[in-house]
């Protein structure tokens, strides 16, 4: 059964059309990747997910209800620009986030809810290699061990959607490879619906389910901004990247007409 369903997805700014005509059913505990060109609208169909802009034209629901407009633990999202809590250590930071995902937040007795929130993040600043900078402040860690920090942290917040913009992009190799780790057993722990925005193919296929690439059907090169993007294809990952789903040539001729 469809978990988000996109219907006839427009999304226009200042008159240019961004994105067109996006049609998607993804089922719960799919993990989608998303690639494309720059400036082809993936960071703005993420957005339209987070119910952070509106479509202009067209319709999103998520288990059957339009996105929650105030942000809420169903959709977690680590953005291009990662973001952490600046006056807060690393170890606040995830103490924070485990108690935003907290399902039992007030049954336990406090003490003794502070305490789990902290065994979770103890254990997620082991698993991202982080232990010795717990007490450290963000603006003191790398551009890399900030990204990984901001991963783990929605991670453990466990949201039901999980939207990541280029999460693993400042990432050296052997560190990005323990991060698709950590993401695949949490996602598989919780049943996370992903969404993950790369511009690597081979990581798009490698964690994927699916793997949507956006682009542009139509073309006036006289008026390059005249159309906007669509999914042209869409692969099944697991399935040794066969597409079950692309846009036949009768289509393309339908939308082009
Ligand atoms: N708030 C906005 N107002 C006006 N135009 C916008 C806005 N946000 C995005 N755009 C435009 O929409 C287009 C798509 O932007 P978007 O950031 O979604 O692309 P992208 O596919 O994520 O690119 P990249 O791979 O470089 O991150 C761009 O041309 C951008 O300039
Ligand atoms: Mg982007």
């Amino acid at each position: 059964m469809s978990y988000v369903t996109v219907t006839d997805l427009h999304k226009t700014y200042a008159g240019f059309p961004i994105l067109e005509r996006v049609n998607l059913s993804v089922e719960k505990g799919t993990f989608v990747s998303i690639v494309g060109a720059s400036g082809c609208g993936k960071s703005t169909f993420l957005r339209l997910l987070l119910a952070q802009e509106r479509p202009t034209r067209g319709e999103i629901t998520i288990d059957g209800q339009p996105p929650a407009l105030e942000p809420n633990r169903d959709r977690g999202i680590v953005f291009q620009r990662y973001s952490v809590f600046g006056h807060m250590t690393v170890r606040e930071n995830l103490i924070a986030a485990e108690a935003l995902g907290a399902t039992v937040w007030g049954v336990l007795p406090s003490r003794a809810r502070r305490k789990a929130a902290e065994d979770v993040a103890d254990a997620a600043l082991e698993r991202i290699g982080l232990a010795h900078m717990g007490k450290a402040y963000p603006a003191s860690l790398s551009g890399g061990m900030q990204q990984r920090l901001a991963i783990a942290q929605s991670l453990i917040a466990k949201p039901r959607i999980l939207l990541l913009d280029e999460p693993f992009g400042a990432l050296d190799p052997g560190t990005r490879a323990s991060m698709h780790d950590f993401l695949l057993e949490i996602k598989a722990e919780w049943d996370m619906t992903v969404f993950m925005v790369t511009h690597d193919l081979s990581e798009g296929f490698k964690l994927g389910d699916r793997v949507l690439v956006f682009d542009k059907v139509r073309w006036d090169p006289h008026e390059p901004h005249a159309y906007g993007a669509t999914v042209t294809y869409d692969f099944d990952a697991r399935n040794g990247g066969i597409p079950f789903q692309s846009l036949s040539i009768e289509t393309v001729e339908e939308i082009t007409v």
